[in-house]
């Protein structure tokens, strides 16, 4: 069994995957993606985005780190993916699934999962520019507002070449509502023989487990789940028991600490109370500990405060 960790923007940085992919094993994780419309970025973008890039395009803890590209244009995309792998990303990872208005307006994320064809042009054209050994992997819905070009959609992108695809079990239009249709993957799965990452609503081992039965893959993704429960991934794996309150808010300061340095540090604080929301689905702590630090602007007085909890 493969565990993947969800890209997330706004959530998923740096540090954040440092610290997950040190609590637990991880075989890969994606970024937040890289919006292409009609530049070729240079590699200080590409660094924000992935520093890891400079360790040789994996975490401190030597889990693999794949720069993910959204955006409707082939010859951007490829071209920006060639950008991403020489600079030492291993692979690229592909973008159908965002739901942003924004996003889907210019034609990017999700809505392409309307038109197979783009979905082809897209990463036949990426597939043909970035060198083998290197994956190009994709991500993608059910659909936009029904399911019903899920499997032409998955079929674009196998015969597109691509070497692995993520299905996050809903349309664009359920957003983020339970329940993610796993069962819809197990359909798709009859049909095509690219390897299949199944996404969606898996926030135990027991849901990993149903996920992985009803929809019949081998391998998970896992993103808001990982961030209620830390260590999530060696629960699933080992079934070890949840990580200690004491252990979470560790973490919690590790990850102020560790994003410190970085000039967009201003962000720390929401940062922080945006982990300890997601927190409180797993542990009744969180609760508290938000009520606490809500109103707290300065990153020092939430680091007193967490410090408090250990
Ligand atoms: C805040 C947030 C940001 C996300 N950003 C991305 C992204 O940059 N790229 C992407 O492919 N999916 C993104 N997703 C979707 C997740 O990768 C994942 O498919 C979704 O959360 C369902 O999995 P989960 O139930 O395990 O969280 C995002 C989801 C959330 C909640």
């Amino acid at each position: 069994m493969k565990i993947i960790l969800a890209p997330m923007e706004g959530v998923v940085d740096y540090a954040m995957r440092d610290l997950l992919t040190a609590s637990g094993h991880y075989d890969l994780c994606i970024t937040e993606f890289v919006r292409v419309v009609d530049q070729v970025y240079r590699a200080p973008y590409f660094h924000k985005i992935c520093p890891e890039l400079r360790q040789n395009g994996t975490t401190r803890s030597g889990t693999p780190v794949r720069v993910q590209l959204l955006g409707q244009h082939p010859d951007w995309m490829a071209e920006n993916a060639v950008v991403a792998v020489g600079l030492g990303s291993p692979g690229i990872d592909i973008n159908f699934g965002c739901p942003a208005k924004t996003v889907n307006r210019n034609k990017g994320g999700a809505v392409l999962l309307q038109e197979p064809e783009t979905l082809y042009k897209i990463v036949k054209r990426v597939r043909e520019a970035v060198p083998e050994p290197h994956a190009v992997s994709v991500k993608m819905r059910l659909g936009y507002e029904t399911t019903d070009l899920a499997l032409d959609c998955a079929r674009a992108i196998e015969d597109a070449g691509a070497s692995m695809l993520t299905i996050h079990a809903r349309t664009k239009a359920e957003g983020y509502r339970p329940p993610a249709h796993w069962h819809l993957i197990h359909d798709i799965r009859q049909q095509v023989t690219i390897p299949l990452v199944a996404n969606g609503d898996i926030w135990s081992r027991q849901d990993a487990e149903k996920c992985r039965r009803v929809s019949g893959c081998d391998d998970i993704m896992i993103g808001r789940g990982a961030l209620c429960l830390p260590n999530l991934v060696t629960v699933i794996r080992e079934d070890a028991a949840p990580m200690p309150w004491a252990g979470v808010c560790d973490l919690l300061i590790q990850y102020a600490a560790f994003a410190r340095d970085i000039p967009a540090r201003g962000y720390l604080p929401s940062r922080l109370k945006q982990w300890v929301r997601y927190l409180k689905r797993q542990y009744g702590q969180a609760d508290i500990l938000f009520e606490n630090i809500k109103r707290h602007r300065q990153l020092d007085d939430i680091i007193t405060i967490i410090a408090r909890e250990i």
